[in-house]
C-alpha cells in the first residue's frame, strides 16, 4: 500500500521516524478499528461498496481487533496507526480493502478515534473519581467529632472538625466530577464523514456511523470537525483542576503530618525513609503528587500553544497535541489511585487536635458573638472587646480556658467604659471548642449534626450517578 505516488524518494527512515505517530497511537488502537467498522457497515449500507467486500474488511479488522496491536507491522514509514490497520486489511484481503478509505480521511478517522478513546477513558476515571469521593465522606463519617483547628493564612482561625475538611476535599472532588462529565458532552459528537475538511461526494451517512459509534451528535460543520481539539484542552483543564484539588490535599497531609503540627500519621507504605537520616519518614507520595500537577499546566500550556495559531481544518501539528492528552490522563489515573490507598492509611492524632483547637484563641469569634447575643452590642464593638482581650492574655500569659467574667469585664471597661457581666458558665461554654462547633449546625458547617447530613447528601449524589 502505497500513498506516495506523487512523490519521487522515499522518506529517510530518521525522518519517517520523526513524524510517526505510532509510538501514541496505541491508545487509539481499538478506536480506529470501530471507527473503520462503523464507516465499511455505513458504506456498504448506502450501496457505496459490495457487502462482499463489506463483509471481507469488517471480518478482518474484527480479528486483528481479537489479536491486539502486537498483530500490526509498526513500520515508521507508515506514519500512523491508521496506515498500519490499512496496511493489514491489505496483507489479509489484498487490494479490496482499499474500499474502506472511501470519503474517508486519516484527518476526521484521527479525530473520532480520539474522541472515542477518551469517551471510555473519562468514563474510567469518573467511576474511580466517584470512588474516591465515597471513600472520603465514608472517613469523613468516622471524624465528625474529631475537634481539631482549622487554618486561614495559615494561622488557628476557629475549632473544626477533622470530617468538615474531609468533606471540603470531598466537595471539591465531586465538582471535578461534575466539570469531566460537562466536558464529555463535547467529547461526545462524531466527526466522521468530514473526511478531509469537506465531506465527500459519495452519499455517506453520518447519522449512520453516529449510531454505530454511540456518538450523541455529529459536528455541524465539516471543517470545525477535523479542526477540532478544544476537547482535549478542556479535557486537560478539568484533569489539571483535579490534580490541583488533591495537590492542595497532599499539601494538607504533609504539613499536618510534621512534627510541629503532629495532627496525622500517614501510613508506611506511603512513606519514603532517608539514606543518612535514620530516623525519617518522609511524605514522598504525597510530595510526589502535589509536583505531578504541574506536569499537567505543562500538558495545558503545550496544548494551547499548539492551537493557538494554527489555521482551520488539519495541520500536522495536531498531531502533537495527542501525547500530552494521554500524559494527563495516565498522570491523573495512577494520582487517584494512590491517593486513595493513602487517605486510608492515615490516623488521627485526637489528642493534638484539641490540644491545638484549646491553646491559641480559636474560639475568639465565640466569645465576640457571645457578646453580642448577650448584650445587644454590635459585632463590631465586640470584636474590640475581644481583641482587646486576647492582646491582654497574651501580655500576661492567661491561658483561653482561664478566661472568665472577671478578665472579660476589666477589658470592656477600657474598651467601652462598663462591665459586661456575662456569666462564667456562659463564657466557659463558649470557651470549649467542641461546644464551638456544635454550635455551627448550619448547612455547611462542622456541627456533627450539618455533617452528618453533608455525608448523607453526598453519598446519595454518588450512589445515583
Ligand atoms: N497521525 C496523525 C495525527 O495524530 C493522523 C492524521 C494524519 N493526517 C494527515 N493528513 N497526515 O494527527
Amino acid at each position: 500500500m502505497d500513498i506516495r505516488s506523487r512523490l519521487k524518494k522515499d522518506m529517510k527512515k530518521d525522518v519517517a521516524k520523526f513524524l510517526s505517530s505510532l509510538d501514541f497511537d496505541r491508545y487509539i488502537f481499538e478506536a480506529d478499528i470501530d471507527c473503520n467498522i462503523a464507516h465499511v457497515q455505513m458504506l456498504a449500507e448506502e450501496n457505496i461498496i459490495d457487502v462482499e467486500i463489506a463483509n471481507k474488511i469488517i471480518k478482518t479488522l474484527k480479528e486483528l481487533k481479537k489479536k491486539g496491536i502486537k498483530a500490526l507491522d509498526l513500520d515508521p514509514s507508515l506514519e500512523d496507526i491508521h496506515m498500519a490497520i490499512e496496511n493489514y486489511v491489505t496483507s489479509k484481503i489484498g487490494e479490496e480493502a482499499g474500499f474502506m478509505h472511501i470519503g474517508k480521511s486519516r484527518n476526521d478517522q484521527v479525530v473520532t478515534d480520539l474522541r472515542l478513546a477518551l469517551k471510555s477513558k473519562i468514563e474510567k476515571l469518573c467511576k474511580k473519581l466517584l470512588n474516591l469521593i465515597y471513600k472520603i465522606s465514608k472517613l469523613a463519617s468516622k471524624h465528625k467529632e474529631t475537634v481539631m483547628v482549622g487554618y486561614t493564612h495559615l494561622q488557628h482561625a476557629q475549632p473544626t472538625t477533622f470530617a468538615h475538611y474531609l468533606l471540603a476535599y470531598a466537595n471539591s472532588l465531586k465538582r471535578d466530577y461534575e466539570r469531566l462529565k460537562d466536558t464529555y458532552k463535547r467529547i461526545d459528537i462524531n466527526p466522521l464523514g468530514s473526511a478531509a475538511m469537506t465531506t465527500t461526494t459519495f452519499p455517506i451517512n453520518r447519522k449512520t456511523t453516529t449510531k454505530i459509534l454511540g456518538f450523541s451528535s455529529y459536528f455541524e460543520n465539516s471543517i470545525d470537525a477535523v479542526s477540532s481539539r478544544d476537547f482535549i484542552a478542556e479535557t486537560i483543564f478539568d484533569l489539571a483542576m483535579l490534580a490541583t484539588n488533591i495537590s492542595r490535599i497532599c499539601e494538607e497531609l504533609i504539613l499536618w503530618s510534621t512534627y510541629e503540627f503532629g495532627l496525622i500519621e500517614i501510613g508506611d507504605e506511603f512513606c519514603s525513609t532517608s539514606s543518612i537520616m535514620p530516623q525519617k519518614k518522609n511524605p514522598d507520595v504525597a510530595e510526589i503528587i502535589r509536583a505531578k500537577s504541574s506536569n499537567l499546566y505543562g500538558d495545558l500550556m503545550s496544548v494551547m500553544s499548539i492551537l493557538k495559531a494554527l489555521p482551520h481544518s488539519y495541520n500536522r501539528d495536531l498531531q502533537e497535541v495527542t501525547p500530552h492528552l494521554w500524559n494527563s490522563v495516565n498522570t491523573i489515573e495512577k494520582i487517584i489511585d494512590i491517593m486513595e490507598g493513602m487517605l486510608s492509611s492515615i490516623k488521627i492524632n485526637k489528642k493534638r487536635g484539641i490540644e491545638l483547637a484549646k491553646s491559641n484563641f480559636s474560639v475568639a469569634t465565640d466569645i465576640a458573638d457571645l457578646i453580642v447575643k448577650k448584650r445587644k452590642l454590635p459585632f463590631r464593638v465586640a470584636h474590640k472587646i475581644v481583641g482587646k482581650l486576647v492582646s491582654k492574655c497574651i501580655d500576661e500569659g492567661i491561658k483561653p480556658s482561664e478566661i472568665n467574667s472577671k478578665i472579660l469585664d476589666e477589658v470592656s471597661k477600657k474598651v467601652i467604659g462598663k462591665k459586661l457581666n456575662i456569666k462564667d458558665e456562659e463564657l466557659k461554654k463558649v470557651i470549649d471548642p467542641f461546644e464551638c462547633i456544635k454550635q455551627r449546625n448550619i448547612v455547611g458547617g462542622p456541627s456533627p449534626k450539618a455533617v452528618e447530613k453533608s455525608i448523607i447528601s453526598l453519598q446519595k449524589y454518588v450512589k445515583n450517578e
